[in-house]
């Protein structure tokens, strides 16, 4: 909390608040990233954007027809999302970029409370493992019986969708060659697979789900007995 009041107070006009999901809720895909990043999502309020993971993560979506228009690192950038939804498994940007493990503890409710809202998603992407893990968790599964591991592909009993990991899109990942873009290309084609063409629900401009923080902020508090974050 102490760290996003700095950051209010430094930078009045960015975001510095819980980073909304970006997309419709009948999307069938949903991608799954980490946290919000200091000077992207924090700062323009929509997930991977202005970030370095955000150029790579955008610029696939559109290479498998997920989006329309020219991304240009704002959230007034006009660009709409086809078909596809983006959220984080942490809501708040984290001191140093890194959530701590009660942070994604504290969020899960809300990511809970977003898969809940995607009754008809049939590809899930896991932008690296504290992402699959939380979404396992969200689901009740046991981490043993899923591993995360770079292209591995998960079912859950009684669920109709797919659950792709993927390396995380960092600069970091990238730049030291442990994602290269046709390893994340390949997921995202996958997902394609899975999907078909059939999915065309347009997300509008800075269109964002229903507001989940407001909805469970006593949650988090009454489940975790943390702060909000
Ligand atoms: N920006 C996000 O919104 N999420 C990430 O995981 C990384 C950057």
């Amino acid at each position: 909390m102490a760290f996003r009041d700095i950051y209010r107070a430094k930078e009045p006009d960015w975001f510095n608040a819980p980073v909304p999901s970006y997309g419709p809720a009948g999307a069938r895909l949903l991608i799954v990233g980490l946290a919000p990043g200091l000077k992207g999502a924090n700062r323009t309020g929509r997930p991977f954007t202005g970030d370095f993971a955000g150029d790579l993560l955008y610029a696939t979506l559109s290479h498998f027809g997920f989006c329309t228009g020219d991304y240009a690192a704002s959230s007034r950038d006009g660009l709409q999302l086809i078909g596809c939804s983006i959220t984080n498994a942490v809501r708040c940007v984290p001191p140093q970029n890194k959530p701590l493990p009660e942070e994604i503890k504290a969020c899960r409710p809300f990511l809970k409370a977003t898969l809940n809202q995607f009754d008809s998603v049939e590809a899930i992407i896991a932008l690296g493992r504290i992402a699959h893990e939380s979404i396992l968790k969200a689901f009740d599964q046991k981490l043993a019986g899923f591993p995360f591991k770079h292209g591995a592909e998960h079912r859950f009993a009684g669920k109709n969708f797919t659950l792709f990991d993927s390396y995380h899109c960092s600069r970091y990942n990238t730049n030291t060659g442990v994602l290269t873009e046709t390893m994340f290309q390949e997921i995202f084609r996958r997902a394609r697979a899975r999907i078909g063409e059939g999915n065309t629900l347009l997300a509008e401009p800075g269109e964002v789900l229903l507001p989940v923080a407001k909805i469970r902020a006593k949650t988090v508090r009454k489940e975790s007995g943390l702060r909000k974050i």
